[in-house]
């Protein structure tokens, strides 16, 4: 079982579903509302553990309902909670999502998750200085991203930074990270200028750009490749960057190469957007498997 250990965000999602989407100034009437457990880190969290990681967490919640039912989901999952904070005074993390027109908008209020800071993921040095790879995502403190980098670099610990929701990143951070996984928006505002081409090249076998329903383009040293997602009827996209993201790090963590892994990551990832919910359509290793051997 390989040890994976992810360091970012967990949330309430607050979801409206709804046939469209208002316009400025506009006002619908929507279908349904519901509160799941989101956030792009315990979703990670929770996707690797359904995988077969043996998966540890560390972030912050509020000293609140929503908290309580955040901590107690990913336990349910089987993911370590023991670096899973309840922070006093302070609301938990709170995603504002509207379902509408086969796809998602979100805003996303921190809460909690500003108080991942460097000085409180320090208290897990020796959980992270042991995994076999290590998660980050970009819904905590840029400090604290920088401050993962340097500590897994120094310590020769894979790193994937899912840099989501995007915003720049120091060329040193970049530089520091085994492997960086944007989509194409977030690639835009990483590399502002440069061509995708240019930087797939500039970072062979590091940089995997996801395309959505196309799949996800990388550079092998000789050329570029792209690994083709599979076709399913998409209920909800919410959480399936996280699902991918959970199932590649997993998948290489065991030592698969880079096209086998993102095969496993895109099936994963196909089957977690058949269901509502950013965790709802997680899928285990069991029905990961049961489809790629079909
Ligand atoms: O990646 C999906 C997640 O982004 C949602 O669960 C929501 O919490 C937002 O953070």
């Amino acid at each position: 079982m390989v040890k994976v250990t992810v360091i970012g965000s967990s949330s309430m999602d607050l979801v409206v579903t709804s046939g469209i989407r208002p316009g400025v100034g506009e006002t619908v009437l929507g279908d349904s509302f519901k509160t799941v457990p989101g956030g792009k880190g315990a979703n990670q969290a929770v996707a690797a553990s359904r995988l077969g990681a043996d998966v540890t967490m560390i972030g912050c919640v509020g000293e609140d309902q929503y908290g309580e039912v955040i901590i107690s989901n990913l336990i349910q999952n089987g993911v370590c909670t023991d670096y899973v904070k309840a922070v006093t005074g302070v609301e938990s993390g709170t995603a504002h999502i509207i379902l509408a027109e086969q796809d998602n908008s979100i805003i996303v209020i921190k809460g909690a998750n500003d108080y991942v800071t460097p000085t409180y993921v320090q208290q897990a040095l020796k959980v992270i200085i042991d995994s076999d790879i290590v998660i980050v995502q970009q819904e905590i403190p840029e400090e604290t991203v920088e401050y993962v980098c340097e500590v897994c670099e120094v310590n020769g610990v894979p790193l994937l930074l899912n840099p989501a929701p995007a915003r720049s990143l120091k060329k040193e951070v970049v530089e520091k990270a085994t492997y960086l996984t944007p989509n194409e928006h977030e690639v835009a505002i990483l590399f502002m200028g440069a061509s995708q081409s240019e930087m797939l090249q500039q970072y062979p076998n590091k940089l995997f750009i996801t395309e959505g329903e196309k799949g996800v383009r990388y550079f092998n040293g000789k050329e570029e490749v792209l690994v083709a997602t599979f076709p399913v009827q998409v209920i909800d996209t919410t959480g399936a960057g996280d699902t991918f993201n959970a199932a590649f790090a997993v998948a290489l963590a065991e030592g698969k190469e880079y096209t086998q892994a993102l095969k496993f990551a895109n099936r994963a990832a196909s089957l977690s957007v058949t269901k509502f919910g950013a965790q709802g359509g997680m899928p285990t290793r069991q029905e990961v498997e049961a489809c790629l051997n079909k």
